[in-house]
């Protein structure tokens, strides 16, 4: 059985990665710090796949421990980076923060890696875009300048990534660029935790639903789109947990000798934030309270991804909709009402 190494692995996208893992055989091990994710999630993890994964509790950025995991945990043969930290705003706050975690935890693990055979994917963002000029957008549109310190680590990750293949790395690596993921689970024993008041419209949906929150405030309904909000590639978290078992499996693959490559993972297709509230409203029967308000700064008006290289060369492709991300989600956020974590 491989055994991969899942960094990250207790927070949102890596907890629904660790079960599509077991799922199509592979061994998963974890690491994460609970810096943004709760112990309990891993025994939410073992309800799902019948038994508790291995799991590392250690900080990526601090370079004797990654060390000290790679001598504990011989015989890796895949990593799935997911570590970082990923809240837009805050890193506009905190720079340094974003760039101590994000760079020092994936120096490490290159480090760590580096001279031998592994095969590394790593989690890129649809934001190194920015307002791309062509839509849908391809994998070889020009990376716009960052926005936020954030997304200034993708695109920077990326590059090194890139030059550590080319100084003749035993790694292989794939980039990962997601768009907008949302929704849950179906067992809605895992999903999104997040802390504090939600800046991602999908769990701000929920938490204002449930009554956590007060009314939606949908940011802008003047821009240049057909309903006038802005619009995004929504992709189910479960679909993107397949997605890196398929860029595992082609790298696995004989004869595969690209040193390092990227894909787009998205449905392909925008929707409006005055969509995903009807979505919302439809596939749970809930009423959501929401109201127009102003734009929110750096926001890009319509986003969505090219998805034609992943379902060729990946052999992969998104196979829910917006309905299976609302009422997952949904039921996720009722589930959490019940079992408070
Ligand atoms: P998340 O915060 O839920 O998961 C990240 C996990 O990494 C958390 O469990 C956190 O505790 C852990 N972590 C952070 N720093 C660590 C460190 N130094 N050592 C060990 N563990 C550490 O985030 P997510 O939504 O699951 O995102 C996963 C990855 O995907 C991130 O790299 C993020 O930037 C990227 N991404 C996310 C989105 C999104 O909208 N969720 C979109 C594009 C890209
Ligand atoms: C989606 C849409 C908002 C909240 C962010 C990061 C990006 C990537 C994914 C990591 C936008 C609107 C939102 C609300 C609203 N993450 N909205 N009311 O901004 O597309 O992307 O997450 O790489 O880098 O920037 O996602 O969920 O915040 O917003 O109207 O209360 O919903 O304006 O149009 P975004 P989001």
């Amino acid at each position: 059985m491989s055994k991969i190494l899942v960094t990250g692995g207790l927070g949102y996208i890596g907890s629904h990665t660790v079960v599509e893992l077991v799922n199509a055989g592979y061994e998963p091990v974890i690491v994460d710090n609970l810096s943004n994710s709760n112990i309990k999630i891993l025994d939410q993890i073992a309800k799902i796949i019948g038994f508790k994964p291995v799991f590392h509790e250690l900080d990526l950025s601090d370079e004797k421990a990654v060390i000290s995991l790679a001598a504990a945990e011989p015989g890796i043969t895949g990593i799935i980076h997911f570590a970082a930290y990923k809240a837009v705003g805050e890193s506009v706050a905190m720079p340094l923060k974003y760039y101590q975690n994000n760079f020092y935890s994936l120096i490490n693990i290159l480090q760590a890696y580096t001279g031998q055979p592994v095969n590394l994917v790593f989690s890129s963002s649809c934001t190194v875009y920015g307002q791309p000029d062509i839509l849908p957008v391809t994998e070889d549109a020009p990376v716009k300048p960052a926005q936020s310190p954030y997304g200034n680590t993708k695109q920077v990750a990326e590059e090194i990534l890139e030059d550590v293949i080319n100084s003749g790395s035993k790694l292989r690596i794939i980039s990962l660029r997601y768009f907008n993921p949302v929704g849950a689970h179906d067992s809605a024993l895992i999903g999104e935790l997040p802390i504090g008041v939600p800046q991602n419209l999908v769990p701000f949906i929920t938490q204002s639903a449930i009554g956590k929150r007060g009314k939606i405030t949908v940011y802008g309904d003047d821009y240049n789109t057909p309903d006038g909000s802005c619009m995004r590639d929504y992709i189910h978290v479960v679909d993107l947990g397949k997605a890196h078992v398929a860029a595992l499996k082609l790298m696995e693959t004989e004869g595969y000798d690209k040193g390092y490559d990227m894909f787009n993972l998205g449905t392909g297709n925008g929707t409006s934030v005055l969509q995903i509230v009807k979505a919302f409203e439809q596939s749970t029967g809930e009423k959501l309270n929401f109201e127009i308000g102003p734009r929110r700064p750096g926001d890009v008006e319509k986003v969505w991804g090219d998805v034609t290289k992943s379902k060729k060369v990946l052999n992969w492709q998104a196979e829910l909709g917006v309905d299976a991300m609302m009422s997952s989600a949904w039921n996720w956020e009722k589930y959490l009402a019940t079992n408070p974590f």
